[in-house]
């Protein structure tokens, strides 16, 4: 399963670029406004700092409006990924971007109806918001089931994402039930790395190794 991170900020992608567990960066209007930075120029580093996918997202909400500006997102960089809304004019500038070689992430998807409906426009990414869904009392890994099976049904090459992740569980379930990407904030993805018994066997090993009076090189 890859790994994205959901951020703007460009220190938290750079620290984690440097583990070599980063495949792509997501973005969402909210988080260019939290990082308080300008969109393109933001966009601009952050493509520089990972090689994988990193999704920007239009802001119009009819189709010659998002075509329009995804023709300004797509010149920023190669790894460029065009976000558009589940919506139809959504799917058509999907349909669009994806015939002529751009990468395309569909996001705010809240049903498996939604994700055919995506596939069939052609997205290069599906993205099922699974936190939001649990928020709201529906089951955000059963939508993930569903697509999968799906997916796997109809041979569709459009990669699930996993978005709106909140917590380890998440990436758990995500990688059990086999979805091809999931992306979380920083705080998620280092909480991963992260086990008492971790902390606690080094603790051990080095109050052991300190008694040996030793040092390696
Ligand atoms: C995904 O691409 C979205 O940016 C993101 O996962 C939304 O997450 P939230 O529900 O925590 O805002």
């Amino acid at each position: 399963m890859k790994f994205f991170v959901d951020t703007a900020d460009t220190a938290e992608i750079r620290d984690l670029a440097e583990s070599g567990l980063l495949d792509g960066v997501t973005t969402n209007p909210s988080l260019i406004a939290k990082s308080g930075r300008d969109f393109i120029e933001v966009t601009k580093e952050i493509c520089g700092l990972v090689s994988g996918p990193v999704s920007a997202e239009v802001v119009a909400l009819d189709h010659e409006g998002m075509m329009r500006e995804a023709e300004i997102l797509r010149m920023i960089a190669d790894n460029v990924c065009i976000k558009v809304p589940l919506t139809v004019d959504g799917l058509k500038t999907c349909r669009k971007l994806t015939l002529d070689g751009t990468m395309v992430n569909v996001t705010l998807c809240f049903s498996a109806n939604q994700a055919l409906l995506a596939a069939k426009a052609g997205a290069t990414f599906i993205s099922p918001f699974v936190g939001r869904h649990d928020d709201n009392g529906f089951d955000g890994m059963a939508l993930i089931s569903d697509i999968r099976l799906i997916y796997d049904n109809y041979d569709f090459a459009t990669e699930i994402l996993v978005a709106s992740v909140r917590h380890p569980i998440h990436v758990l379930e995500s990688a059990k039930i086999g979805a091809d990407v999931m992306t979380a904030p920083p705080a998620v993805i280092r909480q991963l790395f992260k086990h008492a018994l971790t902390d606690k066997g080094i603790e051990g090993f080095l109050a052991d190794w300190a008694k040996t009076g030793q040092a390696i090189g």
